[in-house]
């Protein structure tokens, strides 16, 4: 029988390709989302393209009593991929609170459960913003973590130590951190994709936005770091390419492959490109002109990162394989197939 993973957030943005990878490898998914920050019509969206419609159910995962109800009614899960958690750095800046509450207290439910309901493993979601500006580039694993510039960014290093004390003390139970590196891009049939609510923060959907004519410019958040044309670095990651590093993190767990009951990973390409390079690559790719200007730098930015992926490509056998330039096509064939545009 299919062994069945649980995807929390399976209807966001990564977690919808995720369980699209899933599906595509035979896994039996079941989705929990609150739907806070997506729509339950990704679901149609997922069957459209895998053929099989995921079981769903909608409630908040820091709410205790819910998340045990659940895995009561669910008992066969094998293994669980947490992607539900906020993310607006700028709003956990506003709303400390909610964050460590929803992102903190989701997670030590999860775990909670896992020991009550004997259900091993968990990939967990979190992020190259756990070692800041590092003094060393590219970053390995092994790269010392930084203080976090913001709420958002302290609740992923607070969740990776939750995880790993737990683990220390619970040797039945196996988490596998993957620290994201930039994720963009869509599904290649452009039917999943970011759908940012309200203005994005994030450079991609902006850029495709402003293309699709939502947003008369791009801002590009400073010209005068120390970098060859004076815009920040980041390692744009494709979403299916990290979708698919769930799948072999899941299956590495499941087989038994664990070098240790607590393993981080980065997930990145090992390569870094300049807003500029990405705003100049965007335009050459799609032939669409993008109007953009030089601002200030945003506060909490770094200037640069990028990922050594050695030890992960190693371990996990798994590599970034789409070049940058069908990331950005798969971008904007998305937003056009959104926005109703030819
Ligand atoms: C941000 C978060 C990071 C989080 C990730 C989730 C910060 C400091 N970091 O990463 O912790 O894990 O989102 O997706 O917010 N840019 C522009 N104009 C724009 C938008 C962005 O120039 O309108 C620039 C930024 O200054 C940055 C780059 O584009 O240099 C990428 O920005 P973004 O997509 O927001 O990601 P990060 O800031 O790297």
């Amino acid at each position: 029988m299919a062994k069945q993973i649980l995807v929390t957030g399976g209807t966001g943005y990564i977690g919808s390709h995720t369980v699209v990878e899933l599906q595509e490898r035979g896994f039996d998914v079941v989705i929990v989302d609150n739907l806070s920050n997506s729509q339950i019509e990704v679901l149609d969206n997922i069957e459209k393209i895998t053929g099989i419609r995921p079981a769903f159910e909608q409630f908040d995962l820091s709410e205790r009593d819910l998340t045990d109800a659940f895995f009561k009614k669910y008992s066969d899960i094998a293994a669980i991929i947490h992607f539900a958690a906020f993310k607006a750095v700028g709003e956990s800046v506003q709303k400390p609170l909610e964050y460590y509450r929803n992102n903190m207290g989701s997670l030590m439910n999860l775990l909670e459960c896992m020991n009550k309901y004997q259900v091993p493993h968990m990939v967990f979601s979190s992020s190259c913003t756990v070692y800041g500006q590092p003094d060393v580039l590219p970053v390995t694993e092994q790269t010392p973590r930084k203080e976090a510039e913001s709420p958002y960014g302290n609740t992923k290093a607070i969740c990776e130590d939750i995880m790993r004390d737990y683990c220390k003390a619970n040797e039945a139970i196996n988490c596998i951190a993957l620290r994201y590196f930039n994720p963009i891009g869509a599904h290649p049939t452009a039917l999943i994709g970011e759908l940012p609510v309200g203005v994005p923060n994030n450079l991609v959907p902006f850029i495709t936005q402003t293309a699709a004519g939502l947003r008369d410019e791009l801002s590009i958040f400073g010209d005068d770091y120390d970098t060859e044309d004076g815009t920040a670095i980041r390692d744009y990651i494709n979403v299916v390419d990290l979708a698919k590093a769930h799948v072999v993190a899941i299956d590495r767990m499941l087989n038994g492959k664990s070098k240790d009951n607590y393993e981080y990973f980065n997930v990145g390409t090992g390569s870094g490109y300049s807003v500029m390079q990405l705003v100049k690559a965007f335009i050459k790719v799609t032939g669409v002109n993008l109007n953009y200007k030089i601002v200030d730098r945003r506060a909490g930015d770094i200037e640069k990162i990028w990922a050594d992926t050695t030890y992960g490509n190693n371990e996990l056998g798994w590599k970034a394989e789409k070049t940058l330039e069908e990331t950005l096509a798969s971008a904007w064939a998305w937003e056009k197939n959104v926005r109703g545009l030819k």
